[in-house]
């Protein structure tokens, strides 16, 4: 009998299948209809203190290799999100609530109003590589990844994932920064900066112009992130980037994952791509005679 229990700190999941933020995340429902597939938890849509409507359209299309979008954190605000968590019965799975904000104060503030929602966990969106004034224009700066970190541990009891951008000359140095300030495991990577331009009108199509690129395209970029990051930390990582199949997901559990994220697979699979991924994992693991999905993190660094 395989096991695919895996632990983030002291959060345990059933197994590593976990939605990523930004994908069939804004309302209960489709959480809900989520964590009736084979998925251990789903991260909501990024929220931060007030509504925001995001860029303008065209803000998504899709690529020969992947998708590329400039959504520019549309969300509801934090205090008419409340009302979509509580409508999740989360016996299924557990919910994990992303936040942004521009600074440590915005930061404590909807950490606690998530934790008071009752999410299981907090994902601190350091990453969005299009929004002004948050995520990665925050985000590549080690003490406010640590400034932040830390205010948030002090703010909450519930564990902490810090999620950081691929778009950064070291993400070594971001990943430590937030292990000092307490962070409970390390989610790597979010989409990386793109463009498309068409030759047509000889204009990006994106109206935000610059977008962050998803699919399977990045996933070598996420294998090796997280390759780079499990050397340098000792708090686990999620690892999320292009994941369509379950030989993915053992490949970033091999490079240092102890749980994946899973977007732009859904566009192109359907929600299905759970149950899916836990076949696939099964399947081979049973071939290589490995009972415990533990027993894999971070072999090739062996
Ligand atoms: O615009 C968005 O909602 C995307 C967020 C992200 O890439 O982190």
């Amino acid at each position: 009998m395989v096991s695919l229990t895996t632990c983030i700190n002291n959060l345990e999941l059933k197994n590593p299948f976990i939605l990523a933020s930004g994908i069939m995340d804004e309302d209960a429902g489709s959480m809900k209809r989520i964590l009736q597939e084979d998925a251990a938890a789903v991260v909501t849509k990024s929220i931060g203190l007030h509504e925001r409507n995001g860029h303008s359209n065209p803000t998504f299309l899709e690529l020969e290799h992947g998708l590329l979008n400039a959504m520019g954190l549309p969300n509801p605000g934090i205090d008419s999100y409340g009302s979509e968590i509580k409508k999740i019965n989360n016996d299924n799975g557990k919910i994990i609530g992303s936040i942004f904000g521009s600074n440590v104060e915005e930061f404590e503030i909807l950490s606690e109003k998530m934790q008071n929602y009752g999410v299981n966990a907090l994902e601190l969106n350091l990453s969005c590589p299009h929004a002004k004034g948050y995520g990665l224009e925050i985000g590549q700066d080690p003490e406010e990844i640590n400034k932040i970190v830390r205010a948030v541990k002090q703010s909450v009891s519930i564990p902490i994932f810090v999620k950081l951008s691929p778009n950064v000359n070291d993400i070594c140095m971001l990943a430590k920064a937030a292990e000092q300030g307490g962070a409970d495991a390390i989610v790597a990577i979010n989409t990386v900066k793109a463009m498309k331009i068409d030759i047509e009108t000889k204009r990006p199509i994106l109206a935000n112009k610059i977008g962050g690129y998803s699919g399977k395209a990045i996933k070598p970029i996420g294998i090796r992130n997280v390759y780079e990051i499990f050397e340098a930390i000792k708090i686990p990582i999620i690892g999320v980037g292009g994941i369509t199949k379950g030989e993915d997901v053992i490949e970033y559990i091999m490079a240092g994952a102890s749980a994946v994220q899973v977007g732009s697979g859904i566009y192109y699979n359907g929600i299905q791509i759970f149950t899916q991924l836990k076949e696939q994992v099964i399947k081979w693991m049973t071939q290589n005679n490995y009972q415990n999905i533990k027993e894999l993190i971070g072999v090739a660094h062996k």
